[in-house]
């Protein structure tokens, strides 16, 4: 590759099954989609480290056309706007993945980092651990440094320790290696699933939802009711074990079923909302194989399983015509990737 000019791209994620049990050691199983992060890193014209990071996510929601530009300062540890019609500071993970790879490196370039997102923030949808993995294997390409595989996921979780505390570490996972990763007690392995011809659709509730507040709230309930809450729970994982073998043989439709009873016991666990359960019934009557939230619930994303693309663009229409952010990609989508 021309080191003049470096692209990366990662992608996003869903959790298809498991979320919360997997708190509770039992396992879960998350896909990469095809909304992605795009890292451009380019030689500064200005002698100075910058960073700028526009977004766009795809589908006219209220981040889109956002625009900000830093430059790194190295006595404050943190990257200063220079431009920025965008409210959030900047992710400090940017400062510590720029700061890791140009200590790594022997090259003495300044680099010019541009971040192109599709994936909205704070839904559930691993934006962050995209935008690390993208632009740690851009970065480290532009400064001639060869990053391993493993190497460039390790570094991407601690840049997700950064942002957000205690992770599992499957969103930097998922958007280093893609594809479809079952994962349980911290180990993960990739499913090798036959060529579905299969399509989730991800409809954005427009809830906000924090994870923190409903990982604490099952075990607050799980404290109160440890028998009821436990049952639920191991049952979600043993739908999870059910739903990976029906994954590698291909059965579309159950796997559709499983989606549906994942659902209901997530509500049972308390971690649903109103409108998620009407987004779930909306899409089913819209022709899914089965539907269910996806992440830590209250609100954020749902997702509906489809074996028929017309159907899961007509119901993306159909999101879209009420007035919600919707999306459709297959399953399995590919990880970290050099982009032309
Ligand atoms: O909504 P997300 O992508 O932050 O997923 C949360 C998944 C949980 O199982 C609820 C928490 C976790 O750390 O696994």
């Amino acid at each position: 590759m021309d080191a003049k000019k470096t692209i990366f791209s990662a992608p996003g994620k869903i959790i298809l099954f498991g979320e919360h049990s997997v708190v509770y050691g039992h396992p879960a199983i998350v896909t990469a989609i095809n909304l992605r992060t795009k890292c451009i890193v380019t030689e500064s014209l200005q002698n100075e480290i910058q960073l700028s990071i526009s977004s766009d996510y795809s589908l006219n929601g209220p981040s889109a056309g956002l625009k900000r530009e830093y430059t790194m300062n190295k006595e404050q540890n943190e990257f200063i706007a220079q431009y920025s019609n965008y409210e959030q500071p900047v992710n400090p993970a940017y400062y510590f993945i720029t700061e890791r790879v140009l200590h790594l490196s022997a090259s003495k370039k300044y680099p010019h980092i541009h971040i192109d997102s599709e994936i909205p923030p704070g839904i559930g949808l691993g934006s962050s651990a995209a935008n690390s993995v993208a632009s740690l294997a851009s970065l480290s390409a532009f400064m001639e440094l060869e990053l391993s595989m493993e190497k460039l996921n390790e570094l991407a979780f601690e840049a997700e320790r950064i942002i957000h505390g205690r992770p599992s570490g499957v969103d930097n996972t998922i958007s280093t290696y893609g594809g479809i990763q079952f994962y349980k007690e911290k180990k993960f392995s990739q499913l090798n699933i036959p060529n579905l011809s299969s399509y989730v659709v991800i409809v954005n509730s427009g809830i906000p939802r924090n994870t923190k507040t409903y990982v604490e709230k099952v075990a607050k309930l799980l404290e109160e009711d440890t028998t009821k809450y436990q049952k639920i729970l191991e049952e979600i994982g043993k739908l999870t074990t059910i739903a990976k073998s029906n994954l590698m043989e291909g059965n579309i439709q159950k796997i559709g079923d499983l989606m549906t009873q994942n659902q209901l016991l997530l509500e049972k666990l308390g971690v649903g909302h109103p409108i998620l359960t009407e987004l779930t019934n909306s899409l089913v009557q819209l022709g899914s194989l089965g539907s269910k939230l996806t992440g830590a619930g209250g609100g954020g994303c749902v997702i509906g399983l489809f074996d028929d693309y017309q159907k899961a663009n007509r119901a993306v229409e159909e999101m879209k015509n009420k007035g919600f952010q919707a999306f459709i990609s297959s399953l399995a989508e590919r990880g970290v990737q050099v982009e032309q």
